[in-house]
């Protein structure tokens, strides 16, 4: 989802940073545009090194600009289109005043205009002002228009006044923004814990076994979770990705390390995802020293490493189980039976030999099982699609779905 953040020119403009990381957090895409006054507290690089895109700030692009720049004067009606809800923080009594009397004279009120997705004011300014009757009306007038006001908070203000006016404080911005998007959090008060990526599995000092587990899904698994409010373990093997900020985040390589780490976590654990590759054998003996070039064939003896969600299975208890399944050949069949057999209540199968499913790619293509005996085909998505549709089902099976327990 995208959010556009509308900064107006207030000694509180610097806090608009600190919303559009929040926002980028709870995974949506973020834009900036800034009033001329704005741009007299911050500077356009500020936001456009946290979002990595320009930052709009002209109608008509830059002054004396020759040829004039078409792309500007029409880049209003497309960001008007494409984003989900506009947060104006700070807000100021000017451009309040501006928005209820339906002016279009920069980008920021044309958007205002241009744009039927929902819109966030957060007010900011001298207690005086705040208090004045003018923009008490201007207020009253968008809030009958479906604008959404968070109030600012009373304190001491950078005019040296004390009273109304401060900012609101960012987290309840960005709540609000949330709340309007209608992101969930049902998974607030469970731990989650996710299994990602490959394992490596040692042959000697500078070899291993591994597999092409790029780690994709479990980490996608582990973004969304905590957004939908859970809390995310994520034990993982060697993978090329960043764990997400707020994560327990624990590193192992081999499936023995994986088991250890599992089972140290799991009474903490309240739903397990077992999205990793989990090498099912391990060179029996691994050489201490490298193994040296022969001129004659060499056999590596292979010893079966432990299921790990089989015996995490045994200890289930009241917990939600959900396993993977990659599949060549008949998919609905064997997933089936590694549900039943490996004992979980959710198995996500899918078909690595399919184009835009499997290992090392950014989509996938799977079949839902439940253990109730019905199952569900899903179409490719993209695997951050999926995981919200895998934590659906999750929700589901926790009770939770619909209810929002962090409110
Ligand atoms: N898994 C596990 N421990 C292993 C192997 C797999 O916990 N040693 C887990 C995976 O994380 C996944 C599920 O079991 O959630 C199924 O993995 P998959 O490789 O499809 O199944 P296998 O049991 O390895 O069966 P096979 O390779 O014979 O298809």
């Amino acid at each position: 989802m995208r959010v556009a953040v509308g900064v107006t020119g207030g000694v509180a403009a610097y806090k608009a940073a600190e919303l559009v990381r929040l926002l980028q957090q709870e995974g949506l895409e973020v834009e900036v545009a800034m009033t001329r006054a704005a741009r007299e507290f911050v500077t356009p690089l500020t936001f456009a090194a946290l979002t990595g895109r320009k930052v709009i700030t002209e109608m008509f692009g830059a002054e004396n600009a020759a040829p004039a720049n078409v792309e500007n004067a029409i880049e209003h009606i497309a960001v008007a289109q494409r984003i989900d809800a506009l947060v104006i923080a700070p807000a100021t009594a000017d451009f309040l005043a501006r928005m209820a009397n339906g002016l279009a004279d920069d980008f920021l009120s044309t958007l205002v205009l241009a744009t039927k997705a929902p819109v966030i004011v957060a007010p900011a300014m001298n207690v005086n002002m705040w208090e004045h009757a003018a923009t008490q009306e201007n207020l009253g007038r968008l809030r009958a228009r479906g604008v959404r006001v968070v109030e600012p908070g009373e304190g001491y203000l950078a005019c040296g006044m004390t009273g109304a006016g401060r900012l609101a404080e960012i987290e309840g911005i960005a709540r609000a923004v949330c709340e309007t998007l209608g992101l969930k959090h049902d998974l607030a008060g469970e731990t989650l814990l996710i299994t990602a990526g490959p394992t490596r599995e040692e042959v000697d000092p500078v070899r291993y076994l591994t597999n092409r587990s790029s780690g994709k899904m479990g980490y996608a698994l582990a973004e969304a979770a905590l957004r939908r409010g859970a809390r995310v373990i994520l034990v993982s093997g060697p993978v090329a990705l960043a764990p997400p900020e707020k994560v327990e985040f624990v590193p192992v390589r081999t499936a023995e390390e994986m088991r250890k780490a599992m089972f140290e976590q799991l009474p903490q654990a309240t739903v397990v995802l077992m999205a990793a590759a989990v090498a099912d054998y391990r060179p029996a003996n691994p050489a201490v020293q490298k193994i040296k070039r022969g001129t004659g064939p060499l056999t590596l003896e292979l010893a079966p490493t432990p299921d790990i969600l089989a015996e995490v299975a045994t200890q289930k208890g009241s917990r939600t189980l959900v396993g993977f399944a990659a599949e060549t050949t008949d998919l609905a069949e064997n997933a089936r039976g590694k549900l039943l057999r490996k004992g979980a209540d959710l198995l996500v199968a899918n078909d690595v030999t399919q184009q835009g499913a499997g290992f090392d790619v950014d989509t996938n293509i799977v079949t839902l099982l439940r253990r109730d005996g019905s199952q569900l085909e899903l179409p490719k998505m993209t695997k951050q699609d999926l995981a919200s549709r895998i934590l659906d089902e999750v929700a589901a099976l926790r009770g939770t779905a619909g209810r929002d327990r962090s409110r």
